[in-house]
């Protein structure tokens, strides 16, 4: 069958998930918990059947941008919004990559950045992490090459946790703008870091920044993430819209956050102190632990291969992420042999959490 050849390397995982862990959910950096009842039975009771038959309007697509927008303190026309921030990825990739193109990025990463690259011809250049958990943004610098036509980070870094200034990002941003290249700040976990780099959109017309409803939001099933840029950016990436990205739910529950913000700057704050205890606990318990600006953490017993950190995690029924000694699946961080770590997500409380107890 004629296809583009270049997706036949490309292998895509669809691992399918565990339900039950409904109020344990430790392993895709999602919300921990529910939302409180008043909070979510509110929103239920706006929906109503045209939400089901009607096509979305892009009306209330403008409304949900300009809610974006006022809480990001920018214009409507510096919004795109798409099916996720992974759709959004996407979309990037699909304005810049062709065969011959390359997007370059460090690894580990969101492993998507090269699968979107991939998918449309390019190549994906990773670049990897020096002896240490701390990236160095001027082998990145080093590693563009007349045929990148997008740069990705993630800041806060992703697995890792790394966090950088936007004097520390800015050199990458005055690179990548006297090459013409876009350059694409994921800020999928910002609300659990120091704060965003966004002033940078403002200073230069080819950095572009992404973000998402389903980390610190809550809403991992609704799909909604945005980009923000300038608006010659934003006309540029609005060519490849999907017709209709999101549901009318989406859009409903996407603005109800947004227009009902103290819950989701209860949950983030929350969460920052509840990982910050739990890696002190860890730590003085005799663990090695990877600190984060993220809502995951690693963390690895000093002496041992985690198996028993495992053993009593899954007796209490979490879901989370460990390399596993039996199967060869690799959990790592930088500048450390060990494929065993444990990832594991957090939310709020999860320091006074019974498992914590066992483990230390
Ligand atoms: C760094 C990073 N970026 C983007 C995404 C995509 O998130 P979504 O498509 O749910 O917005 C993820 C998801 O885990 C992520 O970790």
């Amino acid at each position: 069958m004629k296809h583009n050849h270049w997706i036949d390397p490309i292998k895509r995982m669809f691992i399918p998930r565990p339900t039950k862990q409904k109020h344990k959910r430790f392993d895709m950096a999602e919300r921990t918990s529910s939302f409180p009842d008043q909070y979510f039975s509110r929103f239920m009771r706006s929906i109503v059947q045209e939400d089901f038959i009607t096509y979305p309007s892009y009306a209330e697509y403008d409304s949900l941008k300009d809610d974006i927008a006022k809480h990001n303190e920018v214009g409507r026309s510096n919004v795109y919004l798409s099916t996720g921030s992974g759709a959004c990825i996407k979309s990037l990739c699909e304005i810049t990559m062709y065969p011959s193109a390359n997007i370059v990025s460090p690894v580990p990463c969101y492993p998507m950045y090269g699968i979107y690259g991939r998918l449309f011809g390019g190549d994906h250049i990773g670049v990897e992490y020096d002896d240490s958990i701390t990236f160095n943004l001027d082998k990145l610098i080093d590693s563009i090459n007349l045929n990148t036509r997008l740069v990705v980070i993630s800041n806060p870094f992703s697995p890792i946790g790394e966090y950088k200034t936007i004097d520390e990002i800015r050199k990458l941003c005055k690179v990548c703008a006297d090459r013409e290249i876009i350059l694409l700040i994921d800020e999928a976990y910002v609300d659990f870091s120091p704060g965003t780099v966004l002033p940078l959109i403002k200073e230069f017309d080819n950095v572009v920044i992404s973000r998402t409803f389903s980390k610190a939001f809550g809403a991992a099933g609704i799909r909604v993430g945005y980009l923000l840029a300038s608006e010659k950016l934003i006309d540029l990436v609005t060519k490849v819209q999907l017709t209709y990205p999101l549901s009318n739910i989406s859009v409903k529950f996407a603005s109800y956050l947004l227009n009902n913000l103290d819950e989701i700057a209860l949950y983030s704050y929350d969460t920052i102190r509840g990982r910050d205890n739990l890696c002190k606990l860890l730590s003085d318990g005799g663990y090695d632990v990877i600190n984060s600006h993220t809502n995951s953490i690693h963390f690895h017993e000093k002496d041992g291969d985690n198996s028993e950190a495992v053993d009593i995690m899954n007796n209490y029924g979490l879901a989370f992420k460990s390399g596993d000694t039996k199967t060869g699946t690799p959990v790592m961080v930088p500048g450390d042999d060990r494929k065993t770590w444990i990832r594991l997500s957090v939310g709020p409380d999860i320091d006074t959490m019974a498992f914590v107890g066992d483990l230390i």
